[in-house]
């Protein structure tokens, strides 16, 4: 018997645009091909002919799944998106969406093999996710190819996130609910970054702040914008 979050009558491991948040059935993406059919061998016969009703860009439409995944790898971003899985955290997914969505080198997942797809909308599908035992071994893999280990969480000795420039090749590492970063992860990155907070709350949920930190990358390495000064994050403004 499959595994709950490998169970393909979960609604949520259908293709994101089959269902809105209500679990409601609804029809989105296009229907079949109008006119003479492309040539091109990307394109999936099957989806010309009963139409594209997943959630992807336009720009896919009708694409093989492997065509889609091609023309991502060949512009991937070299920001690498890992985060630390020893309660199946159900917020791993979220994640993903988001590594997904920065189109990002790959995604990590530490500790358990087994994560809670719920949240990743089948976009883990579009990516590379590796699978390392311990911080150790993905500190061995980012070693070999000289990608720093970059931790994100509120933890003693965080710098700033807002103040900080972050490298354009970089492993960007979360914890999870709860523990949050492991005291090996802390210990094994070359800085930990913390996200301003206002409110009463400890907190973000990771899915959350793997949000905020991957736009930070994009702000930085594909708008090109610098860190703001720290006199401003210091409360100048
Ligand atoms: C809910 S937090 C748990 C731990 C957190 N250190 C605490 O004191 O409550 C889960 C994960 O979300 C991310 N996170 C949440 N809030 C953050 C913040 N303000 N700055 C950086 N990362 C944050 C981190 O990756 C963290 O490991």
């Amino acid at each position: 018997m499959p595994a709950p979050d490998d169970d393909p009558t979960d609604p949520s491991a259908r293709p994101a645009g089959e269902q809105d948040p209500a679990g409601e059935a609804r029809v989105v993406g296009v229907g079949p091909w109008e006119g003479p059919w492309p040539e091109d061998a990307r394109y999936d016969p099957e989806l010309l002919r009963e139409g594209d009703r997943r959630n992807v860009a336009d720009e896919f439409r009708y694409l093989t799944h492997e065509a889609v995944v091609a023309e991502l790898d060949a512009r991937r971003h070299p920001l690498h998106v890992a985060v630390e899985n020893w309660q199946h955290d159900a917020n791993i997914g979220s994640v993903v969406r988001t590594a997904n969505a920065v189109n990002a080198a790959g995604v990590h997942v530490v500790g358990r093999r087994r994560w809670n797809r719920r949240g990743a909308m089948v976009t883990d599908r579009y990516l590379s996710v590796h699978h390392h035992a311990d911080v150790a071994a993905l500190a061995a893999w980012a070693a070999e190819r000289s990608l720093p280990l970059v931790g994100v969480d509120n933890v003693d000795g965080s710098v700033p996130l807002e103040t900080y420039d972050l490298p354009r090749a970089c492993v960007l590492l979360f914890g999870q609910e709860g523990p949050g970063l492991s005291e090996e992860a802390v210990a094994r990155c070359t800085a930990v970054l913390a996200i301003a907070q206002f409110g009463s709350t400890r907190s973000l949920n990771v899915g959350a702040a793997a949000a905020i930190a991957q736009h930070a990358w994009v702000r930085r390495h594909v708008f090109g914008q610098l860190p703001l000064r720290q006199e401003f994050h210091r409360g100048s403004h």
